[in-house]
């Protein structure tokens, strides 16, 4: 499988302030080289560990429409960052037998980006387009006809002359991913045949995600050690490499021994200041706001942002879903609030 990029302004950075978290779940600056020729990336269905519902009903519609010859329908997924959008469409190319090109919404702005992307396609081509949410409405509305009746409708000339020609295009499958597939305009949503959900990883599946990654970077990992990382990876493989890459780096210089263990990965973390639970020092600041200064809340977004000097979109979209998705946080009407589990754990470790 070919893949063909056009990405050009992709921001690797989390945050405005281009601060970036260990255990943040979006490509951080370094990594984002890395992420072009990603050696951890699995490339079949087999490798992609997890996800076994989103694995299955995928594979079957992989697997019905190589056999009647047709493209796959259109496909949407979605999800938070870095649990495997980008891989899963790459391995449906794979599986498919077709080039994949790989784009995003921010580098099909024009108009004739888009005719660029559609117009030398062949039969059966899978068209990846990230962060699709952000399309705006004349790349979107050439989108449409194109998705739907494989027609592309360009005007040309201009002025009174103007007029509006259609061309047909090969079939081909559109593969969209977005973090935020509410703001996904509805006619679009309507356009993809399968929509599908990434989920946060379990346990058991980050730990065999660390231990496929171990063996690929030719390390060798305890049991123990797998576990110890797997609870620290906020459910996101990409962290799970991170954290195992940084673990690496430590065990170089710190340790004489050939296998990683649960102690090397204590003290790694410590150095890291990431705690048992995957915490950070931002996710602590913020618990600490809350427990220490409104009595375990309930308090609003944006106080907790001006007390933490952070923007109220980085909180809601970068620290709380995490603390949710582990029950330290819930939203409620009146606020955040934290849970009594948040603040044993505060307490532990602060
Ligand atoms: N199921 C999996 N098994 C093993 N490794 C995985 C799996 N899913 C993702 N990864 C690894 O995690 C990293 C992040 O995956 P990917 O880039 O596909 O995430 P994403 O959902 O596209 O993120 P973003 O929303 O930031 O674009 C990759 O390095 C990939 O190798
Ligand atoms: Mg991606």
């Amino acid at each position: 499988m070919a893949i063909v990029s056009s990405i050009t302004n992709h921001s690797p950075f989390p945050n405005d302030r281009g601060e970036e978290r260990l255990v943040g779940p979006s490509l951080l600056k370094e990594e984002f080289k890395l992420s072009q020729q990603d050696s951890l990336r699995p490339k079949s269905f087999d490798n992609f560990l997890g996800q076994s519902e989103l694995k299955k009903v995928l594979a079957i519609s992989v697997k019905a429409s190589l056999k009647r010859g047709e493209a796959l329908d259109h496909l949407m997924l979605y999800g938070p960052p870095g649990l495997g959008k980008t891989t899963m469409a790459l391995i449906i190319a794979e599986e498919l037998g077709v080039k994949a090109r790989v784009t995003s919404a921010p580098a099909l702005e024009r108009p004739r980006d888009i005719v660029g992307l559609l117009i030398n396609m062949q039969p059966r081509e899978l068209i990846f387009v990230d962060e699709i949410h952000r399309l705006n409405s004349i790349s979107q509305e050439l989108l449409y006809p194109a998705m739907e009746d494989r027609r592309l409708d360009l005007t040309v000339g201009k002025g009174t002359s103007s007029r509006m020609r259609s061309i047909e295009i090969p079939p081909f499958t559109l593969v969209g991913a977005t973090t935020k597939p509410a703001a996904l305009s509805s006619p679009m949503r309507d356009r993809f045949g399968i929509t599908q959900r990434l989920d946060f990883y379990n346990d058991d599946d980050l730990k065999n995600i660390i231990k496929r990654s171990a063996k690929l970077l030719n390390l060798s990992i305890s049991e123990e050690a797998s576990e110890h990382l797997a609870k620290r990876s906020r459910g996101t493989p990409r962290i799970a490499n991170r954290l195992i890459r940084r673990v690496r780096d430590y065990a170089e210089v710190h340790s004489s021994s050939k296998t990683i263990d649960a102690h090397i990965v204590s003290d790694a973390l410590y150095l890291h200041r990431v705690d048992q639970r995957g915490l950070d020092a931002t996710d602590r600041s913020y618990l600490g706001l809350i427990i220490d200064q409104y009595q375990g809340g309930p308090v609003g977004l944006e106080t907790l942002a001006a007390g933490l000097g952070e923007d109220s979109t980085t909180i809601e979209t970068v620290v709380e879903p995490y603390l949710m998705q582990i029950g330290f946080l819930k939203r409620t009407s009146r606020g955040r609030v934290v849970t009594p589990a948040a603040e044993k754990h505060y307490l532990l470790v602060s």
